[in-house]
């Protein structure tokens, strides 16, 4: 290229009037947010960044819960090839800046200011040893009920299930007059969504605490988890014959079209019912999970910033700017079915569902009872979770005894921890 030709070629650019190289003003950025909801909440990213000229190169891996999306982001990063940022639950975060693979957000968060905005919980996965290294776009919830007004006043049941008697009593009632009670999706990260609800329902912040946060052995092999493996052998009985390997999204359709009447699910289900035009707290209720209320599970979306060339830092920097402002916060969350992950942002303009959550949140971080979620990467590391996992979806489909089920799992997770 001459010289002439490159000078009015960076003149061109600096006007505007052209782009310049694609890899400097565009983010690729890897998620597994393909659902209706998650779709819709991406789209607000994007466009985020689309008015602030930072192209969107999407790399979206289908899947709930990201199984298949941490396959594909391990072997882009192998290869030498990462994407500028990667949607991922807490512990991936800390495993990959271990590795070395993420670059630092200090100087950003300086400027924003994040340190004071962000909740220390939250913080303790986006940092690694002191430096900012992935940007929290929410708080998720994995622990709440969603059901259908109509189908429980149709089958005379005034209101979703406070407790566990009432929730297995519902469910009988509703399946014999031949309604689906329990709306699932036979993935593991799904059975171990309701396996940790039943833990800390049945079991209390304490147990939960005890029995996967602290891998506790005894915990683990006690009457309270044996109990929990009971309950899970009744919900097994409440789902319908084809539950296996169903999407999560599917389940929640079925309650948003009445053929079931509940879903044991993450927020994120919150963002089905949005997409919808449906109400949430309204035409699909949300409640906690019987014997939840009081604590707080949470799992967020962080974006893990990889390292890149310098060419690529400042769409990088932008990206990372634009998921903690407080509008963009506000208005992708409201899409998402989470809670921001900005304290700053008011709860205002969100759902009864969602400003139970905001408070709720609160209140759990001054009880102690704010704890990350097995089943979404914010309890153990993965090796251990998988322990936890494995066991949880062999005994959904098994007939095995809630006595073996603590064994295998005492035994499971002391292997992996090690
Ligand atoms: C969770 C994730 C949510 C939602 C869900 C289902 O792990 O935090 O944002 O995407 O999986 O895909």
């Amino acid at each position: 290229m001459n010289r002439y030709f490159k000078l009015s070629l960076l003149a061109a650019a600096s006007l505007g009037l052209i782009g310049t190289a694609q890899a400097a003003d565009e983010v690729e950025v890897l998620h597994w947010w393909t659902s209706g909801g998650e779709a819709a909440a991406v789209q607000v990213l994007k466009e985020d960044l689309e008015s602030k000229n930072v192209g969107w190169q999407d790399m979206a891996v289908a899947g709930g819960g990201g199984d298949a999306a941490r396959t594909t982001l391990k072997t882009r990063v192998t290869a030498g090839d990462p994407p500028t940022a990667g949607q991922m639950l807490g512990m991936a975060v800390r495993d990959w800046a271990e590795q070395g693979s993420l670059g630092n957000l200090n100087e950003i968060a300086a400027t924003e200011g994040w340190e004071d905005v962000v909740p220390s919980a939250v913080k303790a996965f986006a940092k690694y040893e002191d430096d900012w290294v992935a940007a929290p776009v929410n708080i998720h919830r994995p622990h709440w009920v969603w059901s259908n007004p109509q189908v429980l006043a149709d089958n005379g049941i005034d209101a979703p299930p406070s407790s566990w008697e009432e929730f297995n009593a519902a469910a009988e009632k509703l399946q014999a007059n031949g309604v689906i009670p329990l709306a699932h999706g036979g993935q593991p990260w799904q059975d171990a969504t309701i396996f940790e609800a039943v833990v800390l329902g049945l079991g209390g912040a304490d147990f939960y605490q005890k029995s996967i946060i602290e891998a506790d052995e005894e915990a683990i092999t006690s009457d309270t988890m044996k109990a929990v493996f009971d309950q899970m052998r009744t919900m097994r009985g409440f789902v319908d014959p084809n539950f296996s390997g169903r999407d999560w999204n599917l389940a929640t359709a079925m309650v948003l079209n009445g053929e079931a009447a509940m879903q044991i699910m993450g927020d994120w289900a919150k963002g089905e019912i949005v997409a919808a035009e449906l109400i949430p707290g309204e035409d699909i209720l949300c409640s906690l999970v019987p014997g939840t209320e009081g604590s707080f599970l949470f799992n967020t979306d962080f974006f893990a910033m990889f390292n890149v060339g310098d060419d690529k830092q400042a769409a990088q920097m932008q990206l990372a700017s634009s998921i903690l402002a407080p509008g963009f916060q506000e208005t992708f969350n409201l899409t998402k079915g989470s809670i921001p992950a900005n304290m700053q942002v008011s709860d205002e303009n969100f759902d009864l569902c969602g400003q139970k959550s905001m408070a709720d949140l609160k209140a759990a971080e001054s009880a102690g009872t704010l704890m990350g979620s097995l089943a979404h990467g914010h309890g153990q590391p993965s090796a251990v979770q998988a322990a936890y996992v494995d066991v949880v979806t062999e005994h959904f489909n098994s007939d095995m005894s809630s006595e073996d089920a603590v064994q295998k799992m005492a035994a499971a997770v002391a292997d992996a921890q090690f």
